[in-house]
């Protein structure tokens, strides 16, 4: 595992972004699957503007850790957002955009998506393989859509799973732990002082800090990255 911190937001998008050029570098296909929410704005916005020109984007499939389900115009929408950012501004074939369909049922979208799945990536030991997962962290240590309230969806048998948001009752499509520890790559994204606490806790295994599935991310490759802002890594000093 690899901690990486700099100053600000724009710096680790920057980095990020510097990271995910060179990872996608000569290969002939890449899947990778996106985290939504807030902080993947400025990283999407960085990749574009100074990847836009030089990354092959017609080599990368993109996925979502989760989305909400929600329609794809909807403000919540992870997709939406994804347009927003980063789609509308490169060069990417339609067909290499896989989104999870926020507007059908969670239950039958989430079958529907793992199949998706086990077709498009190869699998290892059954479980299909991305070759980066993008992954944030809520400031209540949830990931992709695995919130503490329901960690037992991290171990899930199915590799997509229906959750729902301990606050507001949104219903989310998300895929489990086994697909995110099965990734050749993963790339945590966490900036701001709200993350602070909860970095600290996981990144320095204090008490109870296997209640937060963020922590329970540990790929099998060890290829694991945490870039974070100075903000979200006070915390560690
Ligand atoms: C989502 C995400 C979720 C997100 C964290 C952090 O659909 O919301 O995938 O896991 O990464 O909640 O969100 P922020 O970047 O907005 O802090």
């Amino acid at each position: 595992m690899e901690i990486k911190s700099f100053k600000d937001k724009q710096e680790v998008a920057k980095q990020f972004s510097a990271y995910f050029a060179d990872l996608v570098k000569g290969k002939g296909s890449f899947h990778v699957a996106l985290s939504g929410g807030s902080t993947p704005k400025i990283v999407f916005e960085e990749l574009a503007r100074e990847y836009g020109d030089t990354i092959n984007w017609s080599t990368i499939h993109f996925y979502w850790g989760d989305e909400r389900c929600v329609p794809p115009e909807d403000a919540e929408s992870n997709y939406k957002m994804t347009v927003e950012h980063l789609f509308s501004k490169i060069e990417v074939p339609k067909e290499n955009i896989h989104r999870i369909l926020g507007e059908a049922k969670p239950e039958r979208e989430a079958m529907r998506y793992a199949n998706l799945l086990e077709i498009n990536l190869d699998r290892v030991a059954s479980i299909p393989q991305f070759d980066l997962v993008i992954l944030g962290m809520g400031d209540d240590g949830h990931t992709a859509s695995i919130f503490p309230h329901q960690i037992e969806l991290w171990d899930a048998t199915d590799h997509c799973v229906v959750a729902t948001h301990p606050n507001s009752g949104q219903r989310r499509v998300s895929i489990n732990g086994k697909v995110i520890n099965t990734a050749k790559e993963v790339a945590f994204l966490v900036t701001g002082s709200g993350k602070s606490e909860k970095v600290d806790e996981i990144l320095n295994k204090k008490d109870g800090f296997e209640q937060y599935p963020a922590s329970l991310v540990n790929p099998k490759t060890g290829n694991l990255t945490w870039f974070l802002d100075e903000a979200a890594a006070s915390g560690l000093v």
